[in-house]
């Protein structure tokens, strides 16, 4: 996103601020909108908001570290979501997770190049049971072995390419 881009969503986007009252409280769902309209919270808009929410840029950067459904970076049109939480790791989600890796050929927390996939590990999905769990795009997939990992993939982008 250029400079340009961001000043004129941090100063003119009506839409992002609408309804909402411009203080501390506002904020998680300040940051909700923006990364809904543009997919993360792009670093430059902090400044903005800290002084639109009279708030220091440092508070906003905690929430922002703090919670995981927010990103700095661009993500991929599509997020892979992989369970190394205790249940899923005894079951091969460390294997499943380098699968993906591979597949993808990029790390757990990157983004591939064409911007398709963003992928990314978590410590326990709360579902252990159905274990190893892979979601993608909020879909969950269970008791997922290594040789269903390129399926799953394939089927994400050809949902994608449904919705175009
Ligand atoms: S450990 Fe994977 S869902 Fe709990």
């Amino acid at each position: 996103m250029s400079c340009l881009l961001i000043k004129k969503m941090a100063s003119e986007d009506k839409e992002i601020f609408k309804g909402l009252e411009l203080n501390q409280k506002s904020l998680i769902h300040l940051l909700h909108r923006i990364q809904a309209q543009y997919g993360y919270i792009p670093e430059e808009v902090v400044d903005d908001i800290a002084e639109r929410l009279k708030i220091t840029p440092s508070e906003i950067f905690g929430i922002l570290t703090f919670y995981k459904a927010f990103a700095l970076e661009p993500r991929g049109k599509h997020l892979v979501t992989i369970c190394l939480g205790t249940a899923c790791h005894v079951r091969g989600g460390r294997q499943i997770a380098e699968e993906a890796e591979r597949r993808l050929g990029i790390k757990a927390g990157e983004t591939t190049a064409d911007r398709q996939f963003t992928l990314e590990t978590v410590n326990c999905l709360g579902c252990c049971a159905i274990g190893p769990v892979v979601v993608v795009d909020g879909v969950y997939h269970s008791h997922v072995s290594i040789d269903q990992i390129e399926k799953i993939l394939k089927k994400a982008t050809e949902k994608g390419d449904e919705k175009n």
